[in-house]
């Protein structure tokens, strides 16, 4: 008991402090505010005022939409910042930001970072791309990276240093398509000074990742850019599916806070979806013959999942006996894996059906079970 007492003691009013900030994203939109940031920023003002524990904001992007993209104003530039500094509980929050598509159209590619920071002391932009670790509590930190992802989606940079191949352009026809339709906001993927100030964006991730790693205060790593790696609008953004993503699952970070499309969603890529030996690029598969792959910390031979959770897909195409297909464990999948196996010649599955479950059970010539799906009908219980 007294144990007890003195470990809540100990832990609550550590545990008690955290670090809280809001992410905000495609809201410079100053030809016409009445539309959706005012609302946003009134919510946001109000939601500050009774939660006190935000100490900072975060802009993923897209900060200046405006008139003529190439040359926004002061003018610009103070409207937007207004909607901070006109209200009460976020005049005095610092903005971090970075710069979003729209933001990349300025001929100055410095104008946000030099002279915003200038005449407006709560924007928070020291360079195109940088690092923070913020201050949890109790000496404990998180790894914030600021990525101008207009660059990385630019860089003459591949992950896979034994790899020149040119980045799928499907997405890039799209992204064409998109902002023909829109008419502005376009990447200059084209242009050799930001193909290498992408390369140099590279360069700097790297070493910072590496510099993370021997950092034992960091609890949390994220990454804060513009654009999604994966979307529901068009394909994903292979440019960084195929360069950021494997730098980042390498570093294990935990969240990639983004903006670009108009809309809110999770989704995630599990760490055990890649093996850890996996060098190339994760649109450029990586396949191996021969193998039984967990994609998980723990080698079970048996899973259960409730029914109505997800379709399961049960694969038997190994029957025939003939040689394996070779499979490809880095490839990005919507399809979320736990198991496969290549190396099994010949083999069947059971498929035992009951009104409280579904067994599903791979066996192989032998007649052993190697590997188990159970579904639970829990409104039985
Ligand atoms: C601005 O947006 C609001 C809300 O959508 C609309 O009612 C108004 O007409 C717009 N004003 C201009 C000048 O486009
Ligand atoms: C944008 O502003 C610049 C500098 O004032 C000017 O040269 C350019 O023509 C303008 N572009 C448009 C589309 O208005
Ligand atoms: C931004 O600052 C630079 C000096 O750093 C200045 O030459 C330029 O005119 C400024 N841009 C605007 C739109 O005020
Ligand atoms: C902030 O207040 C000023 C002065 O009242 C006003 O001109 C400006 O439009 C306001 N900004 C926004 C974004 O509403
Ligand atoms: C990906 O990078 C390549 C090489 O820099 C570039 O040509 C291509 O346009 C980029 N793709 C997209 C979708 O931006
Ligand atoms: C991109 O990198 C490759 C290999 O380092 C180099 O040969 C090429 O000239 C670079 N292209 C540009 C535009 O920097
Ligand atoms: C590519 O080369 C760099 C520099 O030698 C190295 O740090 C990096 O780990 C290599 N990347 C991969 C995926 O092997």
């Amino acid at each position: 008991m007294r144990q007890v007492a003195l470990l809540v003691l100990l832990v609550l009013p550590f545990s008690a402090l955290s670090l809280d900030f809001l992410v905000l994203g495609d809201f410079g939109w100053t030809l016409n505010l009445t539309n959706g940031p005012i609302q946003s920023f009134d919510a946001m003002d109000s939601y500050v005022s009774t939660h006190n524990e935000i100490s900072f904001l975060i802009s993923v992007g897209d900060n200046l939409y405006v008139k003529n993209e190439t040359d926004p104003t002061m003018e610009d530039v103070n409207l937007m910042m207004s909607l901070f500094e006109n209200r009460t509980h976020l005049k005095d929050k610092y903005i971090w930001g970075i710069r979003g598509n729209h933001d990349c159209t300025q001929r100055d590619p410095w104008f946000e970072v030099d002279n915003i920071t200038r005449e407006h002391p709560t924007w928070r932009m020291p360079g195109l791309y940088y690092e923070k670790r913020f201050e949890i509590a109790g000496g404990k930190r998180v790894g914030v990276l600021f990525i101008d992802s207009c660059l990385a989606i630019c860089a003459n940079y591949s992950f896979d240093n034994n790899s020149n191949t040119q980045h799928d352009s499907a997405n890039n026809f799209m992204e064409d398509e998109d902002h023909r339709h829109f008419g502005f906001g376009k990447l200059n993927c084209g242009d050799s000074w930001i193909q290498q100030e992408g390369q140099k964006l590279y360069t700097w991730l790297e070493t910072t990742l590496n510099s993370w790693e021997s950092d034992p205060s960091l609890v949390w790593k994220f990454s804060v850019q513009h654009h999604p790696m994966f979307d529901k609008y068009i394909t994903d953004e292979l440019n960084l599916t195929s360069n950021l993503l494997p730098l980042l699952l390498q570093s294990k970070l935990d969240l990639y806070l983004c903006g670009h499309k108009h809309y809110a969603s999770h989704s995630y890529y599990p760490y055990d979806q890649v093996t850890p030996t996996h060098t190339t690029l994760l649109s450029q598969p990586h396949c191996v013959s021969e193998q039984e792959l967990f994609f998980s910390n723990y080698q079970l031979r048996e899973e259960t999942y409730l029914k109505g959770y997800a379709l399961h897909q049960i694969l038997q195409g190994s029957t025939g006996g003939f040689d394996s297909t070779p499979v490809c464990p880095g490839t990005p999948t919507m399809g979320r894996y736990t198991w496969l196996n290549n190396r099994e010649r010949g083999g069947f599955t059971h498929v035992s059906v009951k009104e409280d479950k579904i067994i599903v059970k791979w066996i192989n010539v032998k007649g052993e079970e190697i590997y188990r799906v159970n579904i639970l009908n829990d409104q039985m219980f």
